[in-house]
């Protein structure tokens, strides 16, 4: 290789670098997207606040385990006390961004304030989306690691909602696409991302790699925006339609 081509390859490395850090140290990415700080719908009244794994308070990270264990120790099965020990230490890295869901009580708006997340008490937590800006095949990309909420919210939009705002996010830092993983038995969270909100399995799925399907009980999705991002982390239609 060239030393022209060589420089080129490594200046596009630092840029990609330089976007994962910047994105990565904001302190409220929902700031540039204040409408979204609401959702009214559907009987729900919800406000969305920004939070960091490293400055969550102790009740919200109960909260937040307890949450999990409600909704996926079912679809982990036998697999759950390794997976539990693994969000846990997942949940309070410095590189965890959060939007954290509150029911909004008596029509009273809620105060906007990271550090007080939970000092009122948890109970008004609907739910919540960990995400983090990273890099998937050099592919600068917002990886969802979780998206929760309590089952009486389920059902009325909220998910899409979130995942829209996701994609305003991942869009205003530049990021190339969403990237998320689903557990295969987790029936309904598939078809909300794949039928409904159009994700694609990844080609750097389990079932599209070489990991014998035995042992591989999830697949990556993606949503691309751009053709390089699309080349690289979508498999081609025709390996689609086999499914
Ligand atoms: C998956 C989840 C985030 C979707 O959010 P949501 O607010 O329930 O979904 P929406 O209301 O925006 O969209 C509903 C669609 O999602 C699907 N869906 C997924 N889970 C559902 C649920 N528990 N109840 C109803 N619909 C559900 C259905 O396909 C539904 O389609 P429809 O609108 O045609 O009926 C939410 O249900 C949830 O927190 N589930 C439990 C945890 C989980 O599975 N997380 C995903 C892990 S990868």
């Amino acid at each position: 290789m060239d030393s022209k081509k060589r420089r080129k390859i490594l200046e596009k490395k630092q840029t990609i670098h330089d976007l994962i850090k910047r994105a990565s140290s904001l302190f409220d990415p929902l700031s540039p997207f204040d409408s979204f700080r609401h959702y009214r719908k559907n009987d729900l009244s919800m406000y969305l606040e920004s939070g960091r794994g490293d400055r969550l308070s102790s009740p919200l990270k109960q909260h937040i385990r307890k949450l999990l264990k409600t909704n996926m120790e079912g679809f982990y099965g036998s697999d759950w006390p390794i997976q539990e020990k693994a969000k846990r230490k997942e949940m309070s890295s410095t590189d965890a961004h959060y939007i954290i869901v509150r029911e909004v009580r008596y029509g009273k708006p809620y105060e906007s304030s990271t550090r007080r997340i939970c000092s009122e008490g948890c109970n008004q937590i609907a739910g919540f989306v960990h995400y983090r800006f990273t890099l998937e095949e050099e592919i600068p990309v917002l990886y969802v690691y979780e998206i929760q909420l309590e089952s009486r919210f389920q059902g009325k939009g909220l998910g899409e909602f979130l995942m829209q705002l996701m994609e305003l996010i991942a869009s205003k830092n530049r990021m190339s696409a969403i990237v998320l993983t689903v557990q295969t038995s987790n029936a309904l969270a598939m078809t909300f991302y794949m039928s409904k909100l159009g994700y694609r399995i990844s080609s750097i799925s389990p079932s599209r790699t070489n990991i014998p399907t035995m042992l591989a009980k999830y697949e990556i999705l993606c949503k691309t925006f751009d053709s390089e991002a699309k080349a690289v982390l979508e498999t081609n239609d025709e390996e689609q339609s086999k499914d």
